[in-house]
């Protein structure tokens, strides 16, 4: 089933040549969530993706074959996502729209249906309102909203995905978070494993799942998955075999394609090697990169990586050091480049920076006095202690590129 999933194809590829097949395109960081996990929403300076930018650069790619809206919650600049969907429909390239479903709508469900978009992506991580509730810091009645929307978009005939982050919250829960998928009429579970963020709200965040949950989450699931579904394992690519898993038909584990095939474009222009994992900063559109270009002519800081081919999540369970020791794994996997494109003087002149937001400088949202935490009384709280904790927090990300035409907060979002 996922052989046809067109979005899904370039992951189930093992990367050879390096080209830029897939783009990220960060609409907006800004999140009505603020999930620990997260450190996405934290890059939030205000500037946003449009449309009209969007499609000029994609235009302008003859090699891109799928376009990924992410951010920061895309769907507050739901507008834009229509546009930029119906206009790689028209040409071709598959689509995915990653959200936390919690601002969908009728009909923008339908809207995005009729636009042609290829997948929708849900975060789904909790089995009950009550947990969810407790864990964002938000009213239960979000959890309900969220869940009528994944049944939507279902019944509405969007090729839907849910996706569950592997990590301390939910690697005991995974068989009954499989079943409740399963009942809620879904396909397509992807499995995230969590990735060690360097954030400034939750230094070190590391409720990442352990080596022994990993394993046993991962033959729980595909002990219990029910044949008419996919379970697509994610970011676990480097070390399947050390692990002892193995794919078989309805068990994929994606092969990593950040900074291999794929980039991240932020809001002001950056061009990030992946905005999770590797938020490093290797050019910028407005400052000369072309993206057309980028693998002939490799930035310092891509070519570097593309060299070592760091794993944070490798790092995370079999490193002590966490200096790249995943670089003799990649190798092992006989991942190839391609050499004979390589340019070394051909560097943008912006390698290197680290595309994080600025530490211990207060978010967009919490200057204009929002906490997109909903009601939630707990939630407030954790976010005032977040707060404090940022003003001791270092290192500043230094955001280049197109002046950002708006501050966070919900400026200019759109309304559902
Ligand atoms: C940054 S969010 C943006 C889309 C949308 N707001 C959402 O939550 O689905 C995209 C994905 O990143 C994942 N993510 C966030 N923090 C992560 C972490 N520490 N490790 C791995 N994945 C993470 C989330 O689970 C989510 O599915
Ligand atoms: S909803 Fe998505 S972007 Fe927002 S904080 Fe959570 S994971 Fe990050």
């Amino acid at each position: 089933m996922l052989t046809k999933n067109k979005y899904k194809a370039l992951e189930l590829e093992t990367p050879g040549l390096y080209e830029l097949e897939g783009l990220e395109i960060g609409v907006t960081s800004n999140c009505n969530f603020k999930c620990d996990y997260c450190c996405a929403y934290r890059r939030d300076d205000g500037s946003k993706v449009s449309a009209e930018e969007a499609i000029r650069l994609i235009r302008d790619i003859p090699t891109l074959k799928r376009v990924r809206l992410s951010g920061g919650e895309v769907t507050m600049r739901f507008e834009d996502c229509v546009k930029i969907v119906a206009y790689c429909t028209e040409n071709g390239i598959a689509t995915q729209l990653n959200t936390n479903g919690s601002l969908l709508s009728p009909e923008r469900i339908r809207r995005l249906k009729e636009a042609g978009l290829s997948n929708i992506h849900l975060s789904f991580n909790f089995t009950d309102a009550e947990s969810f509730a407790a864990y964002y810091g938000m009213d239960p009645r979000v959890y309900a909203k969220v869940i009528e929307n994944i049944r939507l978009c279902v019944e509405l005939g969007l090729e839907t995905v849910l996706e569950t982050l592997l990590f301390g919250s939910t690697q005991e829960n995974m068989p009954a978070i499989s079943a409740m998928v399963h009942d809620l009429g879904v396909r397509i579970h992807e499995i995230q494993n969590s990735i060690v963020m360097d954030h400034a709200e939750r230094a070190g965040w590391n409720a990442v799942a352990s080596r022994e949950s990993l394993v046993r989450s991962v033959e729980e699931l595909i002990a219990n998955r029910r044949p008419d579904t996919d379970l697509y394992l994610t970011c676990m690519d480097r070390f399947l075999d050390k692990l002892g898993f193995k794919e078989e038909p309805g068990v994929y584990f994606s092969n990593c394609v950040d900074g291999k095939k794929q980039l991240h474009l932020h809001g002001n222009g950056d061009i990030l090697i992946c905005e999770l994992c590797r938020p490093e900063v290797i050019g910028n559109v407005y400052e000369g990169t072309d993206l057309k270009t980028i693998y002939a002519n490799r930035p310092k800081a891509l070519d570097e990586f593309l060299e070592k081919l760091p794993c944070p999540a490798y790092d995370a369970l079999f490193s002590e050091s966490g200096d790249f020791p995943c670089a003799e794994a990649a190798s092992s996997r006989r991942i190839e480049r391609q050499t004979s494109m390589r340019t070394d003087t051909a560097d943008s002149g912006a390698c290197g920076r680290r595309g994080t937001r600025k530490r211990g400088e207060p978010s967009m949202a919490s200057k204009k006095g929002g906490t997109g935490r909903g009601t939630g009384k707990k939630g407030w709280n954790r976010w005032q202690k977040a707060e404090n904790r940022k003003k001791n927090a270092p290192k500043p990300y230094k955001s280049k590129g197109k002046e950002t035409e708006s501050k966070s907060g919900d400026g200019g979002a759109d309304k559902p």
